[in-house]
């Protein structure tokens, strides 16, 4: 564990690979249809976008899912019950947390999983100064990937809750989601653990689409700062005045995909690799998949988890679901 001696959370560095992120562009690129992975999205420029689209108007997921937290805190608390091991997945700015960590009683310990190693140590440090009562943990890792996460060193026998919100698991497609739940079902069984994740619903497309098309333009920066983030670190030649951002319902999959639509035709090189991008052609960025409650409680159970509880606003924007392993 490599710990600065002033630092108030451990900090654990499982050194999530740079050079995976030339071998996606190069693979993406490559493909007929363009990808640019998304979990690429978040270095730091484009965690500090991120927390820009959650605080736009049209962006209603992140109040909505906190609203909601703050109104079933004390069920979720009581379901959970005493002296638990938070476990945060994606735990970016780690707000939501807190209204979890305040109703809960007497939680034993935080750990929060993140890519983005500076907003990680920023926010659990913050935390940790905040809940000095907690032990705080960050892993700086890539969640979509097994890891091993630390054990409480004061409680090693804490129970573990895992907390999943913001509808990240939206990113995954249906066989990468029941992969991933089935994993944190298994890592939660031997401790008796539960899971609480936030979920987008499946709703009008005339909230959808500008949701993740703002009027402000900030989508499409977070959308673009993928290119940014190559040229900056790959030596990429990506013109970012040469797409324009696009978000769609894709009905099939119940999905809204972004994607960076090349203006004209063009050619970018990266790591020596020269790829022709025609006019009209699109890089597909990001999924964002909708549930419906019933829809994921059926995914969570075939994953090995028992549906306790599910929870949503009075819009039925939103939904977070309670997920026992026992
Ligand atoms: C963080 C993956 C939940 O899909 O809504 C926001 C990311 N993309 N605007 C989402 C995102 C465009 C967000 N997630």
């Amino acid at each position: 564990m490599a710990t600065a001696p002033e630092a108030l959370a451990a900090f654990h560095d499982y050194e999530p690979e740079p050079e995976d992120f030339e071998a996606a562009v190069i693979a993406g690129l490559s493909k007929p249809q363009k990808t640019l992975p998304c979990k690429f999205f978040y270095d730091e420029a484009g965690s500090a976008l991120f927390d820009r689209i959650c605080e736009l108007e049209e962006y209603y997921p992140t109040r909505t899912e906190l609203a909601l937290l703050e109104t079933r805190a004390p069920d979720i608390a009581a379901l959970a019950g005493p002296r638990c091991h938070l476990i945060e997945f994606g735990s970016g700015s780690s707000i939501k947390v807190r209204i979890l960590l305040d109703a809960m009683e007497s939680p034993e310990a935080y750990t929060a999983v993140d890519i983005s190693r500076e907003h990680l140590l920023k926010s659990t440090e913050a935390l940790a100064a905040a809940h000095p009562e907690i032990e705080v943990h960050a892993v700086c890792a890539d969640y979509s990937k097994p890891l091993e996460l630390p054990r409480p060193e004061r409680h090693p026998d804490a129970r573990p809750v895992a907390f999943f919100p913001g509808s990240s698991l939206g990113n995954f497609g249906a066989e990468q989601a029941t992969r991933f739940l089935r994993r944190t079902a298994d890592m939660l069984r031997e401790g008796r653990g539960d899971l609480v994740i936030g979920l987008d619903l499946q709703k009008h497309v005339s909230i959808l689409i500008p949701a993740y098309d703002d009027a402000e333009g900030v989508t499409a920066a977070f959308n673009k700062n993928i290119l940014a983030r190559a040229n900056r670190e790959l030596g990429a030649n990506f013109d970012l005045g040469g797409f324009t951002h696009r978000a769609i319902y894709n009905d099939e999959f119940s999905r809204v995909e972004m994607h960076l639509v090349s203006d004209r035709d063009q050619q970018v090189t990266v790591g020596g690799r020269h790829f022709r991008i025609a006019a009209g052609e699109t890089m597909h960025t990001e999924n964002s998949h909708k549930y419906t409650i019933d829809g994921f409680r059926r995914m969570a159970s075939e994953a090995g988890f028992i549906p306790a509880a599910a929870w949503c606003d009075a819009g039925n924007l939103f939904s977070i679901h309670y997920l026992k392993t026992v």
